[in-house]
């Protein structure tokens, strides 16, 4: 036998019927997010690799190390986008969408792609279903884009939810809080690690968020950020965690909270699940409000999210599931000599009254069929035989309750209907 070909280390493969609950998903982002007047926006999965070098910033883990780059034919350098804020900004950028009148709001769903370690929760191709509130400066659109973030989770089941809040502060602040923290760790240059040495001048916020022990220690007594903020970034953050209180929204700030692009800029949020990995957060999102401007367009702040689709349906709730599990259709079994094209043409009259419906074409013994059709999970089947269909009719056998009646097309429908 030849030798079979496999997908791609770190890309999977997605398959009914847990591809019903992702479109389930997605159908509730799409209803939530067009109640918040927000628009779908797709771009290309490929772009010029410079986009990522300038928007998420070469000093990154996503641009140093994690992005699938390529030539192509004519030698230009493509990535397939690691991340969806970047090219949404382009986009705003690339057609004016500014001149529509501000703010902008964008959702998106869709693959994106890091070369990462493959384990639970990562994936080299993975989906976001993220949004992007272009335009509006104010704490109260961060607060509006939080609670729609929440209510999303919330529609899907999900309960226990904690939002981590931060800010990194504007440039000003940012560029006083580099000065004092570099200050402190230079004298530590040995307790810290490689990457962490190279963060000293490439940057040092990221060290905040290490995982090494050693680091956590001397991090504990380093300056914090929130003493370095100037007073426009502290009253930003704290008019955002009153709106929070006000409409209700549980968060905690978590002092350490970075996230890993430059273009963030102020707020800064994540979402942590239970049931998770403690470092596997299912939302990141925060205000980039220099990006647009370092993309060439006009100086626009915005704000934004991304949801990590896998690892939102890894710890999708139960009932969420259930409540969204398809439902098997209808099998109509040919019993006995029954032309195909007769059953064919049956299953059509069927399905155009409003029966989800597969067909048994016949040659296979009735039993068989009626096993597949209870595998299927499906619980009823109408079976066409010569006699049924002579007399117009049908037997509908009731897989649950192991009854059979012989009835007429319409009756089934509604008996189907009415009950299941
Ligand atoms: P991010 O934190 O890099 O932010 O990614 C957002 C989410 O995508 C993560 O919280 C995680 O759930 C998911 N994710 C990231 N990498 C992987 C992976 N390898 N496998 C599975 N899931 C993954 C962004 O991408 C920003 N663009 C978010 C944003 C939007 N900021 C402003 N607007």
């Amino acid at each position: 036998m030849a030798e079979r070909v496999r997908s791609v280390k770190g890309m999977r493969d997605l398959l009914p019927p847990e591809t019903a609950i992702w479109a389930a998903v997605e159908d509730v982002a799409r209803r939530i997010f067009a109640s918040y007047g927000y628009g779908e926006v797709r771009t290309p999965i490929l772009e010029d690799t410079e986009l990522f070098v300038r928007g998420v910033g070469e000093a990154t883990d996503i641009v140093g190390k994690e992005m699938y780059t390529f030539t192509d034919r004519k030698g230009r350098s493509l990535t397939l986008r690691p991340e969806s804020t970047a090219p949404v900004a382009r986009a705003f950028v690339q057609h004016g969408l500014a001149d529509q009148g501000l703010p902008v709001k964008l959702y998106y769903v869709g693959p994106q792609f890091r070369y990462e370690r493959p384990q639970r929760g990562r994936y080299r191709q993975f989906n976001q279903i993220g949004a992007e509130l272009i335009g509006d400066p104010g704490p109260a659109s961060d607060a509006e884009l939080l609670l729609m973030l929440v209510r999303f989770l919330e529609a899907l089941d999900y309960t226990g939810l904690t939002v981590l809040l931060n800010t990194v502060g504007d440039d000003e602040s940012r560029a006083r809080y580099r000065e004092a923290l570099v200050a402190f760790l230079e004298p530590h240059r040995e307790v810290l690690g490689e990457d962490s040495r190279r963060r000293l001048e490439t940057n040092p916020l990221r060290i905040l968020d290490t995982k090494s022990p050693a680091e956590r220690e001397l991090l504990a007594d380093a300056p914090r950020l929130e003493g370095h903020l100037t007073a426009q970034s502290r009253t930003h953050f704290e008019a955002v965690g009153q709106a929070l209180e006000v409409c209700g929204v549980r968060f905690r700030v978590e002092p350490r909270l970075v996230r890993g692009l430059d273009y963030y800029s102020r707020t800064v949020f994540e979402i942590v699940a239970e049931g998770l990995g403690a470092q596997d957060a299912i939302v990141g999102g925060g205000r980039y409000d220099g990006l647009i401007g370092d993309l060439g367009g006009a100086d626009v702040p915005a704000i934004g999210f991304a949801i990590g689709e896998d690892r939102l349906l890894a710890a999708l709730p139960e009932s969420f599931r259930r409540a969204h599990a398809p439902v098997a259709p209808v099998h109509l079994v040919a019993a006995g000599d029954v032309e195909p094209s007769q059953l064919l043409e049956l299953a059509e009259r069927l399905r155009a009254e409003g029966l989800d419906l597969v067909t048994e074409l016949g040659g296979r013994s009735v039993k068989a069929a009626l096993k597949r059709a209870d595998k299927s999970g499906s619980r009823w089947v109408l079976l066409a035989g010569e006699d049924e269909l002579a007399a117009g009719e049908l037997s509908l056998r009731d897989l649950d309750a192991g009854e059979q009646v012989r009835l007429g097309p319409d009756a089934a429908i509604a008996k189907i209907k009415g009950q299941s």
